[in-house]
């Protein structure tokens, strides 16, 4: 794993803006993974901003977000579909067509999920996965626990999430979807380059978990030791329990040219 440890916060959505724009000026049709939450929106209109200077396009891209809530219309304002057109689709030039999520109102959702799986290894798999971590060490929603080896598939949101979550569902529980259809940790694996972002002190442990292990199912984003090209992008809180934050940063600095994110 690359870490790279960052003394502003706003420098994690520059270098996680650097992949993608590296990824976009040297492939014809790239292939993004998109995850939602607070982390990545920083990254997202940095990449639209680079779009309307005109350094780069993702005209010609396509992007498969990581997780959808059960039952939640399309079109409902905390669909993951809509929070992803909010703080992504509508800020960068990708045709919204080529912006695709698990079917979480599927009258079949198994068949959904192995839809969904089938379409991303049909579009060529993700080039660049972007990846938030929550502070009990999932990615998407696979809760600690989840197999390392899980495909997409239908996961009951634990009470703690459903909890979280219900900040955007004007405070109540129940108005908050129990199910979730998510990519499973085996199919995150499969993204060829992953770029983790963490933010702040709350994520410390899990970063921590995640990036010095072991692995574990009890931290999912553990896995990710086990994948050949991750950076880890982190500001100063989100890296503040790291053993090796030293070396990091000396291999960062020392970073011969040649050597991309
Ligand atoms: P956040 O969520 O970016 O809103 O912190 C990350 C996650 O829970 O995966």
């Amino acid at each position: 794993m690359e870490v790279i440890i960052v003394e502003q916060p706003g420098d994690v959505a520059v270098h996680a803006a650097d992949a993608i724009e590296d990824l976009a000026t040297s492939h014809p049709a790239p292939v993004l993974g998109l995850a939602t939450g607070s982390t990545p929106r920083a990254t997202y209109e940095e990449t639209g901003r680079r779009i309307a200077a005109g350094r780069m396009t993702l005209a010609r891209a396509r992007a498969f977000m990581l997780d959808e809530y059960v039952g939640l219309p399309p079109h409902h304002p905390q669909s993951y579909r809509s929070v992803i057109d909010a703080i992504f689709t509508t800020k960068v030039d990708i045709d919204p067509a080529n912006v695709a999520g698990p079917d979480g109102n599927a009258s079949d959702v198994l068949a959904a999920c192995a839809a969904y799986e089938r379409a991303i290894a049909e579009a060529g798999g993700i080039d660049l996965q972007i990846l938030g971590i929550g502070g009990d060490g999932h990615i998407a929603f696979n809760e600690p626990g989840s197999s390392l080896a899980s495909a997409t598939r239908i996961k009951t949101l634990i009470r703690a999430t459903r909890q979280d979550n219900a900040r955007f569902f004007e405070g109540v529980l129940d108005a908050v979807p129990s199910h979730c259809l998510t990519q499973g940790v085996a199919t995150i694996l499969r993204a060829r380059h992953i770029v983790l972002l963490a933010l702040g002190e709350p994520k410390a442990e899990a970063v921590r978990h995640a990036v010095e292990g072991p692995v574990s199912a009890m931290c999912p984003a553990s896995a990710l030791q086990l994948h050949p090209h991750v950076t880890v992008i982190l500001d100063e809180g989100a890296a503040s329990r790291l053993e090796m934050a030293a070396y990091y940063r000396e291999v960062w600095e020392n970073k011969p040219p040649w050597q991309r994110l």
